[in-house]
């Protein structure tokens, strides 16, 4: 009855956003003059009354759209997302099973998911101009991201990119290979020495430490211990809620004890970051300049193309800030989670594992002569060759889709085999489901790194790990670079095996006791192995404890 009769229903319908304002402001009267439990009566009324006619009007306009069957009318697919064990398996699951694009209702908005290359390569190519990020899906890693390019747009990113882009070029394949050498380097010695007490290493714990390492030297010239003393403390307990928060997003406005420390965390780590640029820029203008370190933010800072007269200013300095918490958050833990998968499949992959070692054995062969570990290698030999270890880290890559989905929305109405895409709408592309499609990829189950050998197949085309077109991932050859030497390396060095639950690794993996119906839910799924449910990147649920033997033909 608080509608304004001269409108019409469909104009109502049309400005519905508006038209409730309407409502909340008349309903705002009707609290204050104390009709409490009217009020409140209408506004479930009004929310339901809004609720409906959105979902009734998205069932229209996405009409030509499979829906995902849903077996609870109103609460749609909630119950199946929160009881699913792996979210991102089921959205697969549902490409897969259903069609390649489909939709179903998150609550009040529609969400599409696809796996259909023809619309993937439009939005992330051909159109790419009419597509951006779907920022609500990013929201609750903006406090890190800021306006970073993973989370930036338009004319800023494009400038961004190009001036990254100068920081990603040439020989910066070398820091990657130096620094990756030197990190597991240092995770050898500390597998080996733990062997003597027997003590089992995590290894997925410690690939993590390794990556950030690895990243904190090459960007910002940082000594490991100094990574080790300062990420940890400063930059996991935000990583940490920010994945919380995106199941539980009205965490961000409780006084939580996680919530809290999070955000004490980002205060300092940005004021760490902060100083660290500064100095070097500081540096810079006393040496006319010019380069002082040589690594990744020297390179960026060349793009900025800073002067005495054009020094480096608070916005640059601060948007030089989210550029560096970006590559962290992008570049550490993505690189850990595909070097666990690639462990985890060579330890039981033995043929595979030996061709790995043979490959490594070539690489080395110069420093074993020498019975030194001092980094001296063929770096031609490692960039063309390898081929074996690179195939090995991009299957691991396809199997378990260690970024499963990303997001967009058309930034302008647009259309896609005739049904009209509006402006706004939630997109998620399901790079699982386009792994595991049985027409793109023989046997997508099956781990065979022999698929990508030849770089000119169709596994090439179909190979969304890193995403394509010009939004594709900035650090994809530094990452394949890392890994590279980061597997040759300590499979030549050491023995691994896997101890704890059985020391069986396929045991590992698996759900643990207690679980059993889930258990077998699970084998039918693509793989045994137990991924976790929703963290991004997707790594093992259960820690991976191992113990190395130094290998004896060193
Ligand atoms: C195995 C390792 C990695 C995987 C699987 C991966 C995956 C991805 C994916 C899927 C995207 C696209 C995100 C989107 O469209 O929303 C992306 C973007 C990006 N990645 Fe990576 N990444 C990896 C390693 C790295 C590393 C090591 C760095 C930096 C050193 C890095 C830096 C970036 C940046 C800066 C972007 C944003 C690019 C842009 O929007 O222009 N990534 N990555």
């Amino acid at each position: 009855f608080f509608l304004p009769r001269q409108r019409t229903l469909w104009w109502c319908f049309e400005n519905r956003n508006m038209v409730f304002e309407e409502i909340v402001d008349k309903l705002w009267v009707g609290l204050q003059l104390e009709n409490l439990p009217y009020g409140l009566a209408l506004l479930v009324v009004v929310y339901f009354v809004k609720f409906t006619f959105e979902r009734v009007y998205d069932e229209i306009r996405f009409r030509k759209i499979t829906r995902v069957p849903s077996p609870v009318p109103v609460f749609g697919h909630l119950f199946s997302i929160l009881t699913s064990g792996a979210v991102w398996d089921l959205f697969a699951d549902w490409c897969l099973k259903y069609d390649l694009t489909l939709r179903f209702p998150m609550w009040n908005e529609t969400v599409i998911l696809t796996a259909d290359m023809d619309f993937v390569k439009r939005m992330m190519v051909h159109e790419f101009n009419s597509y951006g990020k779907h920022m609500p899906t990013y929201a609750p890693f903006q406090p890190l991201l800021g306006n970073g390019l993973v989370t930036s747009h338009g004319a800023l990113w494009k400038k961004q990119r190009k001036i990254i882009g100068i920081g990603f070029v040439g020989d910066v394949l070398d820091i990657a290979l130096e620094c990756g050498y030197a990190a597991v380097e240092r995770l050898c010695d500390t597998i080996e020495q733990n062997r003597k007490t027997n003590t089992p290493i995590e290894l997925d714990e410690a690939f993590r430490h390794l990556a950030i390492q690895v990243i904190g030297q090459a960007i910002l010239s940082m000594d490991p211990a100094e990574s080790d003393k300062i990420f940890p403390d400063l930059y996991l307990p935000i990583v940490e809620e920010s994945n919380r928060q995106t199941w539980w997003g009205f965490r961000e406005y409780l006084p939580l004890p996680g919530v809290l420390k999070a955000r004490s965390c980002l205060k300092e780590l940005n004021k760490y970051v902060i100083e660290i640029i500064q100095k070097r820029a500081h540096e810079r203008s006393l040496n006319n300049y010019e380069p002082t370190k040589g690594d990744i933010l020297d390179r960026i800072l060349d793009g900025c193309e800073l002067s005495h007269s054009n020094p480096l200013s608070m916005e640059q300095t601060l948007q030089l800030l989210d550029e560096v918490k970006t590559f962290l958050l992008a570049g550490h833990e993505t690189t850990a989670s595909t070097l666990i998968w690639s462990i985890f499949e060579l330890l039981r992959h033995p043929e595979a594992l030996a061709r790995v070692r043979k490959e490594a054995a070539e690489l080395f062969a110069k420093m074993d002569s020498k019975n030194s570990n001092e980094f001296d290698i063929d770096k031609h030999l490692f960039k063309k060759g390898l081929p074996f270890t690179e195939a090995v880290i991009r299957e691991s890559l396809r199997l378990y889709s260690v970024v499963p989905m990303v997001t967009r929305t058309p930034v302008i109405d647009d259309e896609f085999k005739g049904q009209k895409i509006p402006k706004g709408t939630w997109i998620s592309i399901m790079i699982r489901a386009i792994h595991l499609r049985p027409d793109l990829w023989e046997n997508p189950t099956e781990w065979n790194p022999e698929r990508f050998i030849t770089f000119d197949s169709i596994a090439m085309k179909n190979f969304m790990a890193f995403t394509q077109g010009p939004r594709r991932c900035m650090g994809q050859f530094f990452s394949i670079t890392e890994s590279k030497i980061v597997l040759a390396r300590l499979l030549h060095r050491l023995d691994l095996t896997i101890v704890g639950k059985g020391g069986d690794v396929s045991d590992l993996l698996v759900m643990g006791k207690g679980r059993e119906k889930e258990r077998e839910k699970e084998k039918e799924r693509v793989t045994n192995v137990e991924r976790h449910p929703y963290v991004v990147p997707v790594c093992p649920r259960e820690p991976v404890m191992v113990m190395g033997e130094k290998r004896n033909k060193i």
